[in-house]
């Protein structure tokens, strides 16, 4: 199936607002093509929202944020496909890297998070707040290199916010300033990165049941310690998980630059280092390079090869038709 000059080749997620597909462009180049949910196509605001998505995404560069091209609207055989397209990452979202993985050791957890707030100092360095972050917007590509996803919700100064109340995020991530209708800034990311990272060690987020359970959980209740659900968890990462999840933002840590901080003095103490993992991935992509680089010159010696013989078969062919037009002949 085609959507404009995409083909689709299949189906990689499903969010709240749209469908994402691996898709080709007509030169075999992929990528990732987010596409409104049909059923959202009538609603403004759904569609206002997809290119204010664009707009946000747009002002952020990082390794650790997933790039957008451009919004698109192509007419499909039934209606008209409203689309994001972006960089294709090759890899599983945070939530179904959890579920396959089980529970994630104390040193990923603090690597994946160390990279997650690389990407949300980005964005808080442009008073950009995403304000829908979880496992399902983390994509983790086959290097380990984590990227946030979905800034749909964004909230950004200078732009018009989303009406947070009236949209939501999901439940299990958001912070009680949000069910409070109180002002969400870059704390209230750092206390959703703090979820997630409850729900990296144990495997669940710290609140569960129906939503409204869930936000009295967020507004009142103190999370069980994450060390008496999974008791080897260190001691310094449970209270740094801890402290994401203060309900007050003024007692939560309050700054990405704090939190990565935390994370370094945490990483340093169990003796790896988050910046030696990005060295890592990156001596693999080098390595890749080099064989992309090997597959061009292939490519370019065919194609020199190529040209020459249909250069030697026309000259054959203008002197097969030369011989035989010839007078003298
Ligand atoms: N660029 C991408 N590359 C690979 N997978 C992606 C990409 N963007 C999104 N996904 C997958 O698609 C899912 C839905 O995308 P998302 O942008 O979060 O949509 P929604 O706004 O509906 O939540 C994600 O949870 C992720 O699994
Ligand atoms: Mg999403």
């Amino acid at each position: 199936m085609k959507i404009g000059p995409y083909t689709i080749l299949k189906d990689i997620g499903t969010g709240t607002f749209a469908t994402v597909y691996l898709v080709e462009d007509r030169q075999g180049v992929k990528y990732a093509l987010k596409r409104l949910h049909p059923m959202l196509k009538g609603s403004p605001s759904s569609i206002k929202m997809l290119q204010r998505e664009v707009r946000i995404n747009k002002k952020l560069f990082s390794r650790h944020i997933v790039q957008i091209q451009e919004y698109q609207e192509y007419k499909t055989d039934e209606d008209i496909a409203h689309c994001l397209i972006m960089e294709y990452i090759d890899g599983v979202d945070l939530g179904q890297y959890i579920k396959q993985k089980g529970k994630v050791s104390p040193e990923e957890t603090i690597i994946l998070a160390w990279q997650i707030c690389q990407g949300l100092m980005k964005a808080h360095e442009k008073n950009i707040f995403h304000l829908d972050l979880k496992p399902q917007n983390v994509i983790v590509d086959k290097n380990g290199i984590a990227k946030i996803t979905d800034f749909g919700l964004a909230m950004a100064i200078g732009l018009s916010a989303v009406n947070l109340s009236k949209i939501g995020g999901t439940p299990a991530y958001t912070p009680p300033e949000i069910w409070n209708g109180q002002v969400a800034d870059n704390r209230s990311d750092l206390y959703s990165l703090g979820i997630i990272m409850y729900e990296m060690i144990t495997e669940s987020p710290p609140f569960q049941g129906i939503s409204t359970s869930v936000m009295r959980q967020h507004l009142d209740a103190k999370p069980i310690f994450i060390r008496d659900v999974r008791t080897s968890t260190p001691h310094k990462l449970a209270l740094l998980i801890d402290k994401l999840l203060e309900k007050k933002p003024e007692y939560r840590f309050q700054s990405t630059q704090e939190v990565l901080i935390a994370l370094e003095e945490l990483a340093a103490s169990r003796g790896i280092n988050p910046n030696e993992i990005k060295d890592q991935s990156l001596h693999v992509k080098a390595k890749l390079g080099v064989k992309q680089q090997l597959t061009k010159v292939y490519q370019e010696i065919l194609l020199i090869i190529g040209t020459n013989i249909i250069f030697w078969l026309s000259t054959l062919a203008l002197r097969e038709e030369e011989i035989l037009n010839h007078p003298h002949l």
